[in-house]
């Protein structure tokens, strides 16, 4: 099956550059961007200001080809891509909890992005902790590295 899939906007943030820039929001508090929303989905944003943080879905333009295992930012050894949040991957799809600011007509106001300028939007999901938000968990591999993703920039690694 062959899917076809219309971005329904396009997010602006800082970051033009993949060198550089944050891995995750963790890394990326303050940091503002927007949304812009094209007009044909503008009126399914009714009631989304209610909410203080949102998920975006979106695509890695800037990927060109995928690896089943890859060696993340966050270490120096190779897992199975889908253990990680490396962005060449078989469907090249960012998921980012954002905070939002403002929602005004067809632009989302946000804060914590983590993703490049002019990244296509997919999709726009409420951040709901009843829904979203685990306590117990196991983070496999990440366990020892947890305390850099706040630190640790992006490198060209994917993007080549
Ligand atoms: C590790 S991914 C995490 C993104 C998201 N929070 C997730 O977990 O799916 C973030 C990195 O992807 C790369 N990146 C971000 N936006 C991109 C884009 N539009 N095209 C290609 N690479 C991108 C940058 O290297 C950035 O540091």
């Amino acid at each position: 099956m062959e899917l076809a899939i219309t971005p329904i906007g396009e997010i602006h943030t800082p970051f033009t550059e993949i060198k550089g820039m944050p891995i995750q929001p963790a890394g990326a508090r303050g940091i503002r961007g927007t949304v812009h929303v094209y007009e044909d989905y503008v009126q399914g944003l009714e009631d989304l200001d209610g909410f203080s943080h949102i998920l975006l879905l979106y695509y890695f333009h800037r990927v060109h080809d995928y690896r089943l295992t890859v060696t993340p930012f966050l270490d120096e050894e190779q897992h199975g891509v889908f253990a990680t949040r490396a962005p060449k991957r078989p469907n090249p799809i960012g998921l980012s909890v954002v905070r939002l600011r403002a929602v005004d007509g067809d632009r989302l106001h946000l804060e914590n992005v983590d993703m490049l300028d002019g990244s296509p939007l997919l999709d726009i999901k409420p951040y709901v902790p009843d829904f979203d938000q685990y306590t117990h968990v196991r983070t496999g591999w990440l366990e020892k590295s947890r305390d850099n993703v706040e630190h640790k920039q992006s490198d060209e690694r994917f993007s080549e």
